[in-house]
């Protein structure tokens, strides 16, 4: 079982509190940053607060959703160490964590149907990252420094 943080936007609150509820059923701690109803709120907020849980340790996963699950992820990979993945189905979800290692989950509520959705978060948490060629990949993306180094 996993420690999870999830979060949304007012356009990803009715799959978010699927999801939850989902991942609560199968046993995992799960953590609700909110949003908790449809008023209008904005997807970075949501989208820091669940990567800081992550980047802090409180939690080995983190979900977003916003109405495209483009936005929340934008936002998510601001904060360093945060890799935040889109996905739309059960093979955009196995490799974003075979392949980029990914450690938040981002759907669109307005794009992905709740069954599909479910499918895609149960395909991410079976998934391991696969290690081997894609390591210096993933290493190369963590070490993208928000300004260009001097080249020698
Ligand atoms: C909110 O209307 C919408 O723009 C947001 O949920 C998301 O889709 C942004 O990427």
């Amino acid at each position: 079982m996993e420690r999870i943080a999830a979060g949304a936007d007012h356009a990803g609150v009715h799959l978010k509190n699927m999801l939850v509820a989902h991942l609560r059923e199968l046993g995992h701690e799960v953590t609700d940053c909110g949003t908790h109803n449809t008023d209008r709120v904005d997807y970075p907020d949501y989208a820091e607060a669940v990567a800081r849980k992550v980047t802090e340790a409180e939690a080995e996963v983190g979900l977003c959703v916003c109405g495209t699950g483009i936005g929340i992820a934008m936002a998510a990979n601001k904060v360093p160490g945060v890799r935040a993945a889109t996905v739309h189905d059960v093979t955009s979800a196995r490799l974003a964590r075979e392949h980029n290692n990914a450690n938040v989950i981002c759907i669109g509520e307005r794009l992905v149907g709740s069954t599909a959705a479910i499918e895609a978060l149960d395909a991410f948490l079976g998934a391991s990252f696969e290690g081997g060629r894609h390591v210096a990949r993933v290493a190369k993306i963590d070490a993208i420094l928000p300004i260009r180094k001097e080249q020698p």
